[in-house]
């Protein structure tokens, strides 16, 4: 039996670790957190974020091998495997701010490690998404006191996506371990390993040196969202020469080679990682000096910017550059559908955006709802909350999907167009709708790289 601890109880160490608790069971498995809010939420049925199937799991472990709590100091010194899962975001002040990854969280927590750790050998793994050569950089720091403890560093970065975390676990493409090239390396590489095979089948274990594993997490959520952008900027020539962007979509994808996922053109990509990560990718870039390198990729997120810009714009232009209190609904707040997270939603700057014209906001998000209400705290302008779409589309002009939620497929909007404001006009941002049928009942309906279907000309 190990004493596994996971070092930050977020949307990576609350999923991960409840997983390894449900497949593990002769490890105990605590996670702990400086948060104590967010711990004294994972001890509740009220979990701090929403994921499908979570609930049912963590309800399953909790008490028996699975632990949450706040006292970092104590975790660490029964812990034999550490794993940090602390948030690397982008810096914003000094030194590369804006591009690089601010690295003061995992820096406390390594040094919180060499402080409190008592075990002769102790595994550190890097769940956390860490520039290339992160791991070093930790090495020398648990190196550098008088503690007796030996350390291994392991990177095993995560793949799981929102909303699909638990799927996305129990059945990942590939489990990425990195280890160093030595005895101790391979040992606790092995170590890893052992934990994954529990449910993981051998032939989706990825072993590799440390470097090319972080390196491997930057580039995986680089490339996917380079689909995202390249995709996107092909719907807006789809707009200037009335091809159909879901056409193009699927016969490009149906090339074997190139594949039919994450080409679904959209408002554009929000989440937490993949603007950070692609911002990380491009500072190292320019850090080594490949300055051509780090602007293609930078590239990536300034598509995405101007894809939500665009966007807004046609909102603005179809509404005769005049939103003055004309009452526009955000069906959707959350990044992408079954999760609560905003972090980096579009639905964050088209809002400032719609305000910024002195429109009347009113959002609506069936799980997202207080992460939007901290998101939009220092806009000015008339913004409200609705838990009903009813109720928010009553004497609107304009609605606005931003989210792709089933539920949203579900909704009467027979009922809705009778509420609104006439003409009424819907601006996809996913293609998530039925635009004939929108078009049918009154609706001007405006797609996302396809053509708009128009009643007033
Ligand atoms: P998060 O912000 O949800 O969670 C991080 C947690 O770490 C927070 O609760 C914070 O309080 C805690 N923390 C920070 N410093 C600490 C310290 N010194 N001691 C104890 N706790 C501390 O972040 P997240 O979304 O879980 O992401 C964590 C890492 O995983 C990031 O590097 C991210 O890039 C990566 N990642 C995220 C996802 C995702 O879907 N969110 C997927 C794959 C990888
Ligand atoms: C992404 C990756 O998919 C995960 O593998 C990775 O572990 C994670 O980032 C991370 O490192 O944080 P996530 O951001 O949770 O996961 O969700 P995605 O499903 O990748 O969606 C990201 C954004 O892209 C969403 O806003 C989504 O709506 C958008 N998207 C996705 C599109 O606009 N078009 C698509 O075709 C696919």
């Amino acid at each position: 039996m190990s004493n596994i601890l996971c070092i930050g109880a977020g949307y990576v160490g609350g999923p991960t670790m409840a997983m390894i608790a449900k497949f593990c069971l002769e490890h105990k498995i605590t996670v702990v957190d400086i948060n104590k809010d967010r711990i004294d939420r994972w001890n509740s049925d009220d979990l701090p974020i929403y994921e499908p199937g979570l609930l049912e799991i963590v309800k399953e472990a909790r008490g028996r091998n699975l632990f949450f709590h706040s006292d970092v100091a104590g975790a660490i010194k029964d812990a034999d495997i550490i794993f940090v899962s602390v948030n690397t975001p982008t810096k914003t002040f000094g030194e590369g701010a804006g591009k690089a990854a601010d690295l003061q969280f995992w820096e406390k927590t390594s040094r919180d490690i060499l402080e409190n750790c008592r075990k002769p050998w102790v595994i550190v793994v890097e769940k956390s998404t860490l520039p290339v050569r992160t791991a070093e950089a930790m090495s020398k720091i648990l190196e550098s006191g008088k503690s007796s403890t030996k350390f291994s560093v392991v990177s095993n970065p995560e793949f799981l996506a929102e909303g699909s975390a638990i799927k996305d676990l129990t059945t990942p493409d590939r489990v990425l371990i990195g280890g160093e090239q030595n005895e101790k390396g391979r040992k606790a590489v092995e170590q890893i390993s052992e934990l994954y095979s529990h449910w993981v089948s051998k032939d989706r274990l990825l072993l590799t040196n440390v470097w090319s594993s972080e390196l491997s997490k930057l580039v995986a959520n680089a490339m996917l969202a380079q689909r995202i952008s390249s995709i996107n900027s092909i719907s807006a020539l789809c707009e200037r020469t009335e091809a159909d962007i879901t056409e193009v979509s699927k016969a490009v994808g149906m090339d074997s080679r190139i594949g039919t996922k994450f080409l679904e053109a959209s408002i554009g990509f929000g989440g937490s990682c993949f603007r950070k990560d692609i911002l990380h990718l491009s500072y190292l870039c320019e850090f080594y000096g490949l300055h051509e390198v780090a602007d293609y990729w930078a590239s990536v997120v300034r598509i995405n910017e101007w894809q939500t810009d665009r966007f807004f714009h046609k909102i603005l232009l179809e509404q005769f550059n005049n939103l003055t209190d004309k009452v526009i609904v955000l069906l959707g707040f959350a990044f992408k559908e079954n999760t609560g997270d905003t972090r980096d939603s579009p639905a964050i700057p088209l809002c400032e955006k719609l305000l910024g014209e002195h429109a009347n906001v009113r959002i609506h998000d069936p799980k997202a709802l207080d992460n939007a209400r901290i998101d939009v705290k220092n806009m000015e302008g008339n913004l409200s909350f609705y838990e009903d779409v009813y109720d928010a589309v009553k004497g609107a002009r304009v609605i606005t999907l931003v989210t792709h939620w089933q539920e949203y497929l579900e909704l009467d909007f027979e009922r809705i167009y009778e509420k609104m404001v006439k003409p009424a006009f819907i601006f996809d941002g996913r293609n998530h709708l039925d635009h004939k049928k929108l078009f049918q009942i009154g609706f001007n309906v405006f797609p996302l790289g396809r053509p708009p279907m128009r009643h007033i000309q």
